[in-house]
């Protein structure tokens, strides 16, 4: 039995069978003494729904962001053989259920791409990297540090104009940050000014379930440009260039020579 406290928008929300799904899944957090209760939906997209929930006073913030990942929706990673290179499911019995695409199977994946973000979270939050700080995870959803206020959750990069000034130590702090990344085996792999959250003055990267290892993922090295140059497409509007191909080429060479760090 589940009991939530929820605004009007969440409930209306919740008539569909995949939201009760979510509040099911954010209940695994409640139950653990974690969060308290769920307040309002952030976003919610094909892959995912983001809530704002208060959180449990042991997890130190008065609120803290769930992810919920859909079932129906994670095909994007699964169908695309680049985000699946260089990666290997060591159980039998679930590789071959993921390779014949039984529930069992795109369950098992979906929590191998919770299991994914959540690991790369931890280790770049405790590297110092600009993420939000990962409390848990459960097979289908991520608890993770809240960036936002009781008003408004913060902005994605995308949609906000930067003060003059800003942008050049920003962008600075971004490059900071996919160095960082290399330095500990990560390529974001969908970097943009939309995965990027904008609060106070300070930037927080998120969404990461599709990240590669460069010490495997042949994809690594392309993706790694990739990011650079959306992230440079961003600040071309305050009249900053950044030569993509020649920063990742040089973040790689270094990487591959062992410089990083
Ligand atoms: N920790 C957080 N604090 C506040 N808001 C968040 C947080 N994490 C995610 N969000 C909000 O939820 C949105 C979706 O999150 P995320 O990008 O991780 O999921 P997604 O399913 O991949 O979404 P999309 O397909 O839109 O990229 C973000 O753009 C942001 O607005
Ligand atoms: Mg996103």
């Amino acid at each position: 039995m589940c009991a939530f406290a929820v605004d009007e928008s969440t409930e209306r929300f919740m008539s569909r069978n995949s939201d009760i799904a979510d509040m099911q899944a954010i209940q695994e957090f409640i139950d653990e003494g974690l969060v308290r209760e769920v307040l309002n939906v952030i976003k919610s997209g094909k892959e995912a729904t983001v809530y704002r929930c208060r959180a449990h006073p042991s997890l130190g913030a008065k609120y803290t962001a769930v992810k919920v990942y859909h079932e129906s929706g994670f095909r994007n990673f699964g169908n695309d053989a680049v985000y699946q290179e260089g990666r290997v499911i060591l159980n039998g019995q679930v590789r071959r259920a993921v390779r014949a695409r039984t529930e069992f199977g795109r369950e098992a994946q979906l929590a191998l791409w919770v299991d994914h973000e959540f690991e790369a979270l931890s280790r770049l939050f405790e590297a110092g990297a600009d993420v939000p700080e990962p409390f848990a995870c459960t097979e289908r959803a991520v608890l993770l540090e809240y960036v936002g206020d009781g008003q408004s959750a913060a902005s994605q990069l995308q949609h906000l104009e930067l003060e003059p000034g800003e942008a050049g130590d920003l962008l600075g702090r971004l490059l900071w940050n996919i160095e960082l990344w290399l330095a500990h085996d990560t390529v974001h792999a969908d970097l943009s000014a939309f995965n990027v959250l904008f609060w106070q003055g300070r930037a927080k990267v998120i969404d990461f379930p599709q990240w590669l290892d460069p010490r495997f993922a042949p994809a690594a090295r392309r993706l790694l440009e990739r990011d650079i140059r959306n992230v440079g497409r961003y600040f071309a509007r305050y009249g900053l260039d950044v030569d993509a191909a020649g920063v990742a080429a040089d973040l790689w060479r270094r990487f591959e020579y062992g410089e990083l760090g």
